[in-house]
């Protein structure tokens, strides 16, 4: 099995579960309540972890007794958070409603995002992927040419979820894009293939993925194949699909690093969205 550094954000998820999402002025009873970890990283962390990778969380953790529910989370998936910086402040905090096969999100976070100079303060050395959020952008440049310079043949993915300013810039370091619906949206694209020729252009060497949320995913290879993949919905019915997407690139990153191709590794990572949409949570019922 690999070793796996995610880098990103680590939040505390209060998940509302409603029969009906709600309006404007209601006041209305929640279905059920759930506290919990979250943040894109942290999910395909504690994912990798549960397919056998030793995973290695990296991002700033606020100094406050809420940590302590992330924290015992990253440790029941045995996710190693040792390195993380600690500093004052409140984790990023997400009120979430789950109505029916919909997430809301509303996000709060005013913690200060993870710099370049924390970052290269890590050793390196023993991981044989790196995966990063994109955010951040200024700090993010210097920490993937970082990567790029002291481990040049390491894979490192990138995740794009929303179009940030400068974002463009960042895109020709990563050996593997792993795009969100929304960006491509927000990129102006409404069809897949158009949105992975645009991006080609921007990262002529990686290979590009879109999750295009009931269609599947699109890809395109560093080497030019043209790759559709179909979603794999829960025969049970969708039940939560909070992460899913954090989940489908769990299944991308650890079909590669186990030497999959890029369309075998598709299959993998719908499947494994599938399957957690499927159940409350992230606790899958899979095994190395
Ligand atoms: C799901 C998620 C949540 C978190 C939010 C952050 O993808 O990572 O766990 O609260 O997104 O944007």
């Amino acid at each position: 099995m690999a070793n796996i550094l995610l880098v990103g954000t680590a939040t505390l998820d209060l998940v509302f579960r409603l029969d009906h999402y709600p309006q404007e002025n209601e006041e209305m009873r929640a279905q059920s309540l759930r506290v919990c970890r979250g943040g894109n990283a942290a999910n395909t962390a504690v994912v990798l972890a549960q397919m056998g990778h030793r995973c290695t969380f990296y991002g700033v953790l606020a100094d406050a007794p809420e940590t302590a529910i992330i924290e015992q989370d990253f440790r029941r998936h045995a996710v190693d958070c040792a390195a993380c910086p600690r500093l004052a402040g409140k984790p990023p905090t997400s009120s979430i409603y789950l109505s029916g096969s919909a997430r809301t999100i509303v996000h709060y976070r005013d913690l200060p995002e993870l710099t370049a100079r924390q970052f290269l303060s890590l050793d390196l050395t023993h991981y044989d992927w790196v995966h990063f959020e994109g955010r951040n952008v200024p700090e993010l440049l210097t920490m993937l040419a970082h990567v790029r310079h002291s481990k040049p043949t390491i894979p490192l993915s990138l995740e794009l979820e929303k179009r940030r300013p400068g974002l463009e810039a960042v895109l020709p370091a990563p050996t593997l894009l792993i795009c969100a619906q929304g960006y491509a949206r927000q990129c102006g694209y409404t069809c897949p293939r158009d949105f992975l020729a645009w991006l080609r252009g921007a990262a002529p060497d990686a290979d590009l993925v879109v999750a295009w949320g009931e269609d599947g995913a699109y890809a395109r290879s560093r080497r030019g194949e043209e790759i559709h993949s179909p979603a794999f919905p829960p025969p049970m019915g969708v039940v939560d699909t909070l992460g899913a997407g954090d989940t489908f690139n769990a299944g991308l990153i650890g079909a590669l690093v186990q030497g999959s191709d890029l369309s075998a590794a598709m299959v993998a990572a719908n499947r494994l969205a599938g399957l957690k949409c499927g159940i409350e949570g992230f606790s899958l019922p899979i095994g190395p």
